[in-house]
């Protein structure tokens, strides 16, 4: 992993090491030789696909779980005040948001207008008693202990429950990173399976460069074990059959595709994040980029 390592008081100076998040000893070396001077650790090493957890569920868990679980204890040993910002994901409500009352549209699932997540779903959807997927639960055990890490021993952690993250340097592949996996498939003319839902399941989008300044308002002025949603929201969602549209669109040919009857276990049919919370407490926080415009990125790196 890259572990990047920022320190002195405005963050001016970086570093880059290599290092496995499973390696406590080394991981507990890098964070003895920062010390005090490191102003924020931020998180996001992972084994990242939903679908590949179920196949090495150890695996998963110890990148997951127990590597997040180093990282913090060396944190709290070393550099107990740095702000320590956690990338989590939706996965950790598992499919409790299957249980909402959608209703199959044209090209969409959609929740009724006027239902109190129609803006997006927050942080009181309950984690327990869903089906997660071994990647849900190892992120959700991670999650959890960067709260605890806050609330027991007063560290600056925030956890960020992220819907889709991407950007144009994201490597999407066919089962994790959707929109950039999407234009490849229709850059290239390669062909494209839907995972089930007809196509209509539906996802907001977040370009990684409003999460990072997200991050950085966390970094600059932390609380002690907050979490947050954090995603594109409404206007930045979509369902894989309007992604295809607009890809076609922008890319400027047809993509080839086939739609499979079986959707990935845990899979949700509708996530779309509220972020009233964050910007409750970060009102100078807003999201720069829109879900076109992040496409067209996507596409023009992938071109
Ligand atoms: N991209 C998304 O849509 C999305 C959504 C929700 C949450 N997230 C979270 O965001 C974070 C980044 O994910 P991403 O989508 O950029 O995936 P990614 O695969 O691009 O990034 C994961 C990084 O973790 C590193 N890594 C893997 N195993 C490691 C190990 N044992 N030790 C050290 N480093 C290791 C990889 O080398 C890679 O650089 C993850 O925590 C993921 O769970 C991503």
């Amino acid at each position: 992993m890259s572990v990047v390592i920022v320190t002195g008081s405005d963050c001016r100076f970086y570093t880059h090491r290599d290092l496995d998040v499973r390696d406590r000893a080394s991981v507990d070396r890098v964070f003895a030789r920062c010390g005090r001077s490191l102003a924020a650790v931020v998180h996001a090493a992972a084994q990242p696909s939903h679908e590949w957890a179920a196949s090495e569920p150890v695996v998963d868990f110890e990148v997951n779980a127990l590597g997040t679980l180093y990282l913090l204890e060396a944190t709290r040993a070393h550099s107990p005040d740095a702000a320590f910002v956690f990338t989590s994901t939706n996965k950790v409500y598992g499919d409790a948001p299957n249980a909402l009352p959608l209703v199959e549209l044209d090209r969409r699932m959609e929740l009724p207008r006027g239902h109190r997540d129609y803006d997006g779903i927050d942080e009181t959807m309950s984690l327990d008693q869903s089906r997660h997927s071994p990647y849900g639960v190892s992120k959700a055990a991670a999650d959890l202990t960067v709260q605890e890490y806050g609330r027991h021993f007063g560290m600056k952690t925030a956890v960020f429950r992220c819907g889709c993250v991407t950007g144009p340097a994201h490597a999407g592949v066919e089962l994790h990173g959707f929109l950039s996996h999407l234009m490849r498939c229709t850059v290239a003319g390669a062909a494209y399976t839907i995972h089930g839902y007809g196509g209509k399941q539906v996802r907001d989008n977040i370009h990684s460069e409003d999460l990072v300044a997200a991050m950085w308002e966390v970094v600059q002025n932390p609380g002690i074990g907050k979490v947050y949603n954090m995603g594109g929201g409404r206007r930045s969602s979509c369902s894989v059959l309007e992604a295809i549209d607009l890809c076609q669109e922008i890319a400027g040919r047809p993509l080839r595709y086939t739609c499979s009857d079986r959707h990935r276990a845990g899979d949700h049919a509708w996530w779309i994040t509220s972020v009233q919370r964050f910007v409750g407490e970060y009102p100078a926080w807003s999201r720069r980029h829109g879900l076109r415009e992040t496409l067209e990125q996507i596409h023009d790196a992938c071109v």
